[in-house]
């Protein structure tokens, strides 16, 4: 019997493939990357990419917050102590001065994404500071797009005042289930006002784009209690919002995501039900679906990118912008230039002991092959279009298609039978059906999936 009236999703087809996968930030993903350390090496690729003129976006790496949320999957650091961030703070200026410094005179500078953790844990001088330490080093475009991450139990309107000011116009809010019971089972007590007053005092100050992140498949979850969330945050009308399916990994959260009951989680059954509800929910408000898990309003750049074909992926998600180096700073931030990626240590006291006198320390790092652009663009393609133009990928990169990819393409098969995709000699299409299934529809394409079978991924329903 279908789980939902306008989609043909079965439950057997939910039990087959509810399995783990990546969501594919990248390809190839990250546990696929080179472990060691290649300070010469990121060095020398650096300088090589500084002699292009290709603009800059910068991501910087705020690890801290003030309380541990137990579903947690980012890379955090949980602390009230200010020697620490001080200390961190140096590191970073040391990190981004190289970084500048191997990349040649001021490049042009198009993006800024402050990401966390927590970025708003950071007092209105220390927010400055950081600023700062960009702003002098490159060579900031006007019309460039400024965005952060915060948490709305402990943004002040103060901290948002100095974020515009220094140029900031886009937000993203934490609010992840607005029923006490989600929170409290998740250790992340937040309530409908703050998160109302957070917002509207952003809409006020004159943020062009606020974005609101929201969580399925969190202990205690039903499809008919996430409803009153919905609704509530429709009410709230943000201009994007990302719902994201828990990442569900007590092997590799020890210490907290092991504080989840796991029989508070809903079944997959369930999960699908809250993910299909998010997805009709949001058609009948009049938000577009993009991708798999952002939803815009449909006169935000994210929906108008997605029906010109101009949208892409990359380490945040899904993105206006590409044709830029991406740099990463701060603890286990990722770079992506000149097909490689690069990423810093995981480990926050390693990242701050080593990062000195301009030293740039990746720890991992990986170089594509011309197999691999080819299959990350075939992934890539999936992911924001739903579709792939056969003739297209066989003229760009002088393949047959149906040859190079002849597993893949007995994958494919299979999901046409189940109605997840129509093929033809011309066109990989996603159905309606097939788009709730994007992962397992493009797991096919990635090389490296069977060699690491022991890698760690979160569930993709
Ligand atoms: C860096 S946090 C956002 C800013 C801030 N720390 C906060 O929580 O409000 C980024 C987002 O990742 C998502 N997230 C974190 N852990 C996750 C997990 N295990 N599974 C799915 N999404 C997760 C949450 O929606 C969270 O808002
Ligand atoms: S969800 Fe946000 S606030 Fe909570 S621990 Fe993770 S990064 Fe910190």
């Amino acid at each position: 019997m279908p789980l939902s009236a306008e989609l043909e999703v079965t439950l057997e087809m939910v039990k087959r493939y509810n399995r783990p996968g990546p969501r594919y930030t990248s390809y190839p993903t990250v546990p696929t990357w080179k472990e060691g350390e290649f300070s010469e090496d990121y060095a020398t690729c650096l300088h090589e990419e500084g002699q292009n003129d290709q603009p800059i976006s910068l991501y910087v790496h705020i690890p801290f917050c003030r309380q541990l949320c137990t579903f947690c999957g980012c890379n955090k650091f949980i602390t009230n102590k200010q020697e620490i961030v001080e200390r961190y703070l140096t590191s970073l200026d040391h990190e981004i001065s190289g970084v500048a410094e191997r990349l040649g005179s001021p490049k042009k500078l198009a993006e800024v994404h402050f990401g966390g953790g927590t970025p708003t844990f950071l007092n209105p001088h220390q927010i400055e500071m950081v600023v700062e330490m960009i702003v002098s080093r490159f060579d900031v475009q006007n019309d460039g797009e400024w965005a952060f991450e915060a948490d709305p139990r402990v943004t002040t309107m103060k901290q948002l005042e100095v974020l515009f000011e220094l140029g900031f116009r886009r937000v993203s809010f934490g609010v992840q289930d607005l029923d006490p019971a989600i929170q409290r089972a998740i250790n992340r007590n937040q309530t409908v006002e703050q998160s109302w007053k957070t917002l509207e005092t952003a809409r006020l100050l004159g943020y062009k784009s606020i974005n609101l992140d929201l969580v399925y498949g969190l202990p205690l979850q039903t499809h008919h209690g996430f409803r009153k969330t919905l609704e509530e945050v429709n009410k709230m009308r943000p201009d994007r919002l990302a719902v994201y399916s828990f990442a569900y990994l007590p092997g590799m959260f020890k210490t907290h995501q092991r504080a989840i009951r796991e029989k508070d989680l809903p079944t997959p059954e369930e999960k699908i039900q809250i993910y299909l509800e998010a997805i009709s929910f949001f058609a009948e408000v009049g938000y577009v679906m993009i991708g798999m898990d952002h939803y815009a309003l449909p006169e935000d750049e994210l929906a108008i990118a997605l029906k010109n074909r101009t949208l892409h992926r990359n380490f945040m998600g899904y993105t206006t912008l590409h044709n830029m180096v991406q740099i990463g700073a701060g603890v286990s931030a990722i770079s992506d230039f000149g097909d490689s990626y690069w990423q810093n240590p995981k480990d926050l006291d390693l990242y701050m002991e080593e990062t000195s006198d301009n030293k740039l320390i990746p720890r991992r790092k990986m170089c594509l092959d011309k197999e691999d652009q080819l299959r990350r663009k075939v992934i890539e393609t999936l992911m924001c279009h739903g579709e792939i133009s056969i003739p297209d990928f066989e003229s760009r990169y002088q393949i047959d298609f149906r040859n190079h990819f002849e597993q893949a393409w007995t994958k494919l098969e299979q999901f046409a039978e189940e109605g997840l995709v129509s093929l033809s000699s011309q066109k990989i299409d996603l159905t309606p059906v097939g788009m709730l299934f994007t992962r397992n529809i493009a797991m096919p394409f990635d090389r490296y999936l069977e060699e690491g079978g022991s890698l760690q991924f979160s569930k993709t329903i």
